[in-house]
């Protein structure tokens, strides 16, 4: 039977690589063969998943170097010469094997503002949001973002500036200052504006070329920095 040779991270920071074969099958995920270690050859091994169908963004390592979704990602697609290397993202702290530390990243939503923040009560009537209107279009296409963390792994700006609050809290960010109904834009503005912000972006495009659910966060950012330059050309105090 044809096998895979596979090295995964074990431990913490000082860790280690780890190999172990594991047999090949069509249409294998990466996700299926950390399941096949953990089910058959070390059950020890820690990793996380929870849908496997691409909507929980809980399953997302690097893989042979690049952060990916493992769940969606087929090993045809990324072994090189049978051979794969699973480590956890980069860029967050590592908690065991192939499981991250989410807590910065979620973090860094809640300091980006990234909560709805309603202008009405119960008992106000429905808000109606043009579908067709501009700021609509706006928001729909940043808006299907799993939490995954990929392109916060793949920022070099996050590596460099651990303060930076990274390609996914701002595209967040950009989704709420599109939603007429929300009621801090101003608080937000402030936020994304500042030194951790937008700016900070250097538009490396790595988040827009790795997100697995093609959303653009490089032209979310830049939508935060156009605002953010109205902001200043109308003598605004950021937005
Ligand atoms: S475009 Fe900006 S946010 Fe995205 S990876 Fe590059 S520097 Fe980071
Ligand atoms: S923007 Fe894309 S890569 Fe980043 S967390 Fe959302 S779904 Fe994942
Ligand atoms: S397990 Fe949910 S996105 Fe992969």
């Amino acid at each position: 039977m044809e096998t895979l040779k596979v090295d995964v991270w074990r431990g913490g920071a000082d860790g280690r690589f780890q190999r172990f074969e594991v047999p090949r099958r069509e249409s294998q995920t990466v996700l299926d063969v950390v399941t096949h270690i953990q089910r058959f050859l070390d059950p020890s091994l820690a990793y996380r998943f929870a849908c496997r169908v691409g909507m929980c963004g809980s399953c997302a390592m690097t893989v042979n170097g690049a952060p990916r979704w493992t769940c969606r990602t087929h090993v045809d697609k990324v072994a090189r010469d049978g051979e794969l290397e699973l480590a956890p993202l980069a860029n967050l702290p590592v908690v065991r094997d192939l499981v991250a530390d989410m807590r910065e990243f979620f973090d860094k939503w809640a300091r980006a503002r990234g909560q709805f923040r309603p202008t009405r009560s119960r008992a106000d009537a429905f808000v109606r949001v043009d579908p067709r209107s501009a700021a609509r279009r706006e928001a729909d296409a940043a808006i299907e973002c799993i939490g995954c963390g990929v392109c916060y792994a793949a920022c070099d700006v996050v590596k460099w500036n651990p303060r930076y609050l990274g390609p996914a809290a701002l595209n967040r960010a950009w989704t709420l200052q599109a939603d007429v109904r929300d009621g801090a834009h101003a608080e937000r503005a402030r936020v994304v504006d500042g030194d951790a912000g937008c700016h900070s972006c250097h538009t490396l495009m790595s988040c827009t070329e790795l997100c697995p659910k093609r959303l653009s966060p490089t032209r979310s950012i830049a939508g935060l920095k156009r605002m953010s330059l109205r902001a200043l050309l109308m003598g605004e105090e950021a937005a």
